[in-house]
């Protein structure tokens, strides 16, 4: 399955790339929340192949409805992670496909066309980027940790949100090395992944923003939480956290602050 799924992925980046050197038409589904018609046309292209090639396994996908679909054998897609960066031209934004089988991580696919970067795992096989096996960082001094973040979209229409953002900035930013916000969740958990980060924390993703992501991670022997520590449930946690796992309780600790 997985070599179809990144034949799939490849030709879907292909259909990312031309957009990205192109003008795009864009609409708004919120005030910050863009989305253009290569996000629907990415999307439509990987729906329609992996459902007539996996027959087992069901698809959810952002831009639609999935209100029908029970999640279980499930194929979760991110067509453009990323989208914001998409559209300016920052060349970090990918394709993000993460395979669940009764509800477990089981195969994850995140595609980088602009860099030609492909990050893939399988689970208890470990983690790759075009090839090269990944391995988190061996930090374990909070202090010099490189951590990512993101902003929520709703920053702009929740006062609660936002506050909690720039709370645990305030309280964040001075204990590590520094913080990036970098615009693809998917993309921050590989690069935790792979050891460029030591950690990565964010409120309000939803499915397909880390589906694929959390597997590439853990296969590299990082480690994913909520806030409280437990088990990260990807439709109902608000907050989750991702580390090479030496920084993870200290992270947890910061971010309760
Ligand atoms: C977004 C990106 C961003 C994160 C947002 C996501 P999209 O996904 O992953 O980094 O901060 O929370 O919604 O909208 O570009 O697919
Ligand atoms: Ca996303
Ligand atoms: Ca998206």
């Amino acid at each position: 399955m997985k070599n179809r799924l990144i034949e799939i992925i490849k030709e879907a980046g292909t259909i990312l790339k031309e957009g990205f050197y192109s003008n795009k038409d864009i609409t708004f589904k919120a005030k910050k929340d863009l989305v253009t018609t290569y996000d629907v046309g990415v999307e439509n292209f990987l729906k329609e192949k992996f459902l007539e090639e996996f027959k087992d396994f069901n698809v959810i996908a952002e831009e639609s409805d999935n209100s029908a679909i029970e999640f279980n054998n499930s194929i979760i897609i991110d067509p453009i992670d990323g989208t914001t960066n998409f559209v300016n031209g920052v060349p970090h934004t990918a394709i993000s496909v993460g395979v669940y089988k009764n509800k477990k991580p089981f195969m994850a696919i995140v595609y980088n066309p602009i860099l030609d970067e492909l990050y893939e795992a399988e689970e208890g096989k470990g983690s790759f980027c075009n090839g090269v096996k990944l391995q988190v960082s061996d930090e374990s001094e909070f202090q010099k940790s490189l951590i990512a973040t993101g902003f929520p979209y709703t920053s702009a229409s929740c006062k609660d949100d936002l506050d909690d953002v720039i709370k645990k900035i305030t309280v964040i930013l001075p204990l590590c090395q520094d913080l990036r916000r970098l615009g693809a969740a998917s993309l921050d958990l590989c690069y935790v992944a792979r050891g460029t980060f030591e950690g990565y924390y964010e409120m309000n993703l939803k499915a397909w923003d880390v589906s694929a992501g959390i597997l590439i991670l853990t296969e590299a022997g990082g480690k994913v939480s909520n806030i409280d520590g437990g088990a990260y449930d990807i439709f109902e946690d608000k907050y989750m956290l991702a580390t090479n796992g030496k920084i993870h309780e200290e992270l947890i600790k910061n971010l309760n602050l």
